[in-house]
C-alpha cells in the first residue's frame, strides 16, 4: 500500500555542469537548463498527482547542483541530521537546507548540525519497517564513515555501514533504494563483498538489479510503497519492480543525468 509522503525539491533554474565531481559529469557537453526545468516539473507534478506534498527550495545562482535536493539532509522521526558536503562547490547548499528546516515548526522538527562530511539522503536510506527502523548508509566516495556513527547518535536508529566500491555509483542512492518500509532493491557489485553479504543477510527478499539498471539510474528511484518513480531509460528496472508487485511510473530526466543524478537525487523526503 502507498503511504502519503512529504518531499522537498529544488527547481534546476541554475543547473549547469561547470565542474566534474563524479564520472557522469562532462563539462564539455552543454546542458539544456530549460529542458531540465521542464523534466523536473513533470517529476514534481507526478509526485503531487500521486497525492504527496512537495515543498520547494528556492534555487540559488552559482549552486548548479542544488537541484539534487536529496543531498541536503536526512530526517527520521522529526530529527533532521544536516549535510556537510565533500566538495567546496556544493558546501553552501547545506545552509539553504538548514534555513528551510529552521523555517518549519520547531516543535515537530529538530535540526542537528553535523560534524562529519555526509551528503544526506544521497548516502542514507531509511527502512521504518525493518527491525523496528533501520538506516542503511554508504561510504567510500562522499560520506565519511564517522558520519554513520554520528547519524546513529543523532537519530537513535541502527546504522548499517556499507562500503561503495564503484566510482560510477558514488552515492548509496545510485546503487540502492527502499521500495517500501521493509524491502530494498540494489546492485550488488556496487558494494564491497562484505557489504554484499550484509545486504543479503538483512534483505533476503531484495529485488536485485544489474549493472545496466544502475547505469540507467534505475536504482535512483523514489517509492511511496506502491508507486515506484524512475527514469524513463530504466525499462528493465521497471519490469523488475513490476514483477515484485510494485507499480512503476516513468519520468524522463535526461538532463539531470548529465550531472550524475536522477529521480531520487532530486527528491528529499521529510520524515516527521
Ligand atoms: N553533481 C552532483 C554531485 O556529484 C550529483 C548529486 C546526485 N545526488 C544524489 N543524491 N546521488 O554531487
Amino acid at each position: 500500500m502507498p503511504r502519503v509522503r512529504t518531499y522537498l525539491m529544488c527547481p534546476p533554474e541554475h543547473f549547469t555542469v561547470e565542474y566534474a565531481i563524479n564520472p557522469w559529469m562532462d563539462t564539455t557537453v552543454p546542458v539544456d537548463a530549460a529542458l531540465a526545468v521542464k523534466q523536473w516539473d513533470l517529476l514534481r507534478t507526478t509526485l503531487v498527482d500521486l497525492g504527496h506534498t512537495v515543498h520547494l527550495l528556492d534555487p540559488v545562482a552559482g549552486l548548479p547542483d542544488m537541484v539534487y535536493a536529496a543531498n541536503g539532509a536526512f530526517s527520521v522521526d522529526g530529527q533532521v541530521y544536516g549535510a556537510r558536503f565533500r566538495y567546496p562547490q556544493r558546501s553552501a547548499e547545506a545552509d539553504a537546507h538548514r534555513a528551510f528546516y529552521a523555517g518549519l515548526d520547531q516543535n515537530s522538527w529538530q535540526l542537528v548540525a553535523p560534524e562529519h562530511v555526509n551528503e544526506g539522503e544521497g548516502d542514507f536510506a531509511y527502512l521504518p519497517g525493518a527491525h523496528g527502523g533501520l538506516i542503511l548508509a554508504g561510504y567510500g566516495f562522499r560520506t565519511e564513515p564517522a558520519a554513520h556513527a554520528e547519524a546513529q547518535e543523532v537519530l537513535g536508529r541502527p546504522v548499517i555501514s556499507l562500503r561503495l566500491v564503484d566510482p560510477a555509483f558514488y552515492h548509496l542512492d545510485t546503487a540502492l533504494a527502499a521500495l517500501d518500509d521493509h524491502n530494498i532493491t540494489y546492485y550488488p557489485d556496487a558494494f564491497s563483498p562484505s557489504a554484499q553479504r550484509v545486504l543479503a543477510q538483512l534483505f533476503p527478499e531484495a529485488v536485485l538489479a544489474d549493472r545496466a539498471d544502475a547505469e540507467a539510474f534505475g536504482l535512483n528511484l523514489v517509492s511511496d510503497g506502491r508507486h515506484v518513480i524512475l527514469n524513463t531509460e530504466a525499462t528493465a528496472m521497471a519490469d523488475k519492480v513490476r514483477a515484485a508487485g510494485y507499480a512503476p511510473v516513468h519520468v524522463e530526466l535526461s538532463e539531470l543525468k548529465r550531472g550524475g543524478g536522477s529521480v531520487k537525487c532530486a527528491v528529499a523526503e521529510l520524515r516527521p
